[in-house]
Parts: structure tokens; C-alpha cells; sequence
């Protein structure tokens, strides 16, 4: 069965939606076969993998690549790509033109893209010509230099209140589910229960439709700093470590390979 930005719309009060970040063939492989239904080739790559401080620096060209590899592991999930800094800000042309290339290059089945209401345009004009969209509000880690960091949103009754109205403004827009990240769980609930798309949370409690989690985290095997809301349901990155000493003794020590048996 293959998922599609339909069929996930559909789970909106139903079965809780599993989505996880995959990065490239070999982990988008390990998602699918675990039966991931959304796989989000997320621009914390850029952390995860390149090795920048955030995301910002992620172009393009690195998102196609590795949107093409990701779909070369996928065959059930619904792979998502997500568009990079200033890969959609600029003219609605320039996006759009972007977003394709996903399509086309990446073989994506949807994008995602940072914002509430500024993004409505552009949301309406991607799904009017056959893109679907994944909204994405609360934490944006695309304006961590605007907003001074990776914090909590929504906070006080006026940010709650408008955070509510932008994820209705998504829904009209056209999305067919939003990312919520790293907002009270009490507004993540009021969100949730508002919209008739699927809410997918990221450190936004346990109240919505499903949750997002980034592949390196829930397996424990990534190297930057581990949000507080993580759950890791393995811890790889010490038997990796092990693994890899004992590979590079036994080659030092000559006992790998073995010497052939004597006969
Ligand atoms: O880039 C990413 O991995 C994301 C998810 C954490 C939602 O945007």
C-alpha cells in the first residue's frame, strides 16, 4: 500500500499518525520497512548530517539530493520534502519552481514548508497546481534568528490565540496536515480539536493526530544536543562506538582477518 497525501488526510481522528525523518537511502529504508506511513526528509539534515549549527545553511541542490535518495528506499511511505531557507520566501514563481523540483528530481510526494498566514498564497498555489503540502507552525527552526533561539511557542494568551488562528489559515490554504513543534500541550489539544486536517506534534504533547520525531534521535545514535521531549527507542550511538573501537583493534592487533586453518 502506498501512501498518499489523501489517504494520510483521512487519518484525522483515527489511528495515530507515525511519521519520522529519513536522510537517505539506508535510513529511509529502515523507516519504510518499519511501516513509517509519512517520511519526512527534513532540513535538519543539515544538523543531523552535514554538521551545520542549524539549518539555514541547507540549499537546495543538498535537499534534492537527498530527497532522491530517500525515495529510492521508500516504497509505502509518503515522502515528504521539506523546503529549504529561502527556497519559498522569495516570489510565489521561485517556489513553485522549487517545489517541482522535489516533484520531478526528488520524486517527493508532497513538500513542507515553515509559517502560518504568510504562506497562504503560496500553499493555495502549490495544491492548485497538484502539489500537496504539509503546513508547519509553532517552533519555525528557519527563524531561530528572528525568534532568538529554539523555544517554546505560544506561550502567553495572545501568541496561543494567533498560533490557533494560523493553523486555520493553513487548513484553508490547502494543507493536508500541520506539523506542530514545541508548543503547550493544552494548545496543541485546542489546535487539534479546531482543524479537520491532521495536527502531527514535535515536543507538543500527546494530544495530536500523530507525532514527528527526527530518525538520529529515536535511535540514539546522533551527536548534537537531544530536545528534553525525545524518546529514544534505542540507544545505538555507544554500540556503534564499540563496534567501530573493536574493528579498529582487531585490525591493529592482526587478529582480523584470521589466519586461514593450517591443513
Ligand atoms: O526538519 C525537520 O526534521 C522537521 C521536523 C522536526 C518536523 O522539520
Amino acid at each position: 500500500m502506498k501512501w498518499t497525501a489523501p489517504k494520510i488526510k483521512a487519518l484525522k481522528g483515527g489511528q495515530k499518525i507515525a511519521a519520522m525523518t529519513a536522510y537517505d537511502y539506508l535510513s529511509a529504508r529502515y523507516a519504510d520497512e518499519a511501516g513509517i506511513p509519512l517520511i519526512l526528509v527534513g532540513d535538519s539534515l543539515g544538523m543531523t548530517i552535514l554538521g551545520y549549527e542549524t539549518t539555514l545553511p541547507v540549499t537546495m541542490d543538498e535537499m534534492v539530493h537527498h530527497t532522491a535518495a530517500v525515495s529510492r528506499g521508500v516504497k509505502g511511505g509518503l515522502i515528504v520534502a521539506d523546503m529549504p531557507f529561502m527556497s519559498y520566501q522569495g516570489t510565489l514563481e521561485h517556489a513553485l519552481e522549487n517545489a517541482g523540483r522535489f516533484i520531478k528530481e526528488g520524486r517527493a510526494d508532497a513538500v513542507k514548508v515553515e509559517g502560518g498566514a504568510i504562506r497562504a498564497g503560496l500553499i493555495e498555489k502549490m495544491v492548485a497546481n497538484g502539489i500537496p503540502v504539509l503546513g508547519h507552525i509553532g517552533l519555525l527552526p528557519q527563524s531561530v534568528k528572528e525568534t532568538g533561539g529554539f523555544k517554546m511557542q505560544g506561550k502567553t494568551d495572545e501568541s496561543a490565540h494567533k498560533l490557533l488562528d494560523e493553523a486555520m489559515i493553513l487548513e484553508q490554504a490547502g494543507v493536508f496536515s500541520v506539523v506542530i513543534e514545541c508548543v503547550p500541550d493544552e494548545l496543541a489539544k485546542k489546535i487539534t480539536a479546531a482543524l479537520s486536517v491532521p495536527t502531527i506534534g514535535i515536543g507538543a504533547g500527546p494530544h495530536c493526530d500523530g507525532q514527528i520525531l527526527v530518525f538520529t534521535d529515536v535511535l540514539g545514535m546522533g551527536h548534537g544536543h537531544v530536545p528534553g521531549f525525545v524518546k529514544k527507542f534505542a540507544d545505538l550511538k555507544p554500540q556503534i562506538q564499540t563496534a567501530l573501537t573493536a574493528y579498529k583493534n582487531a585490525v591493529q592487533e592482526s587478529s582480523f582477518p584470521e589466519k586461514p586453518a593450517v591443513r
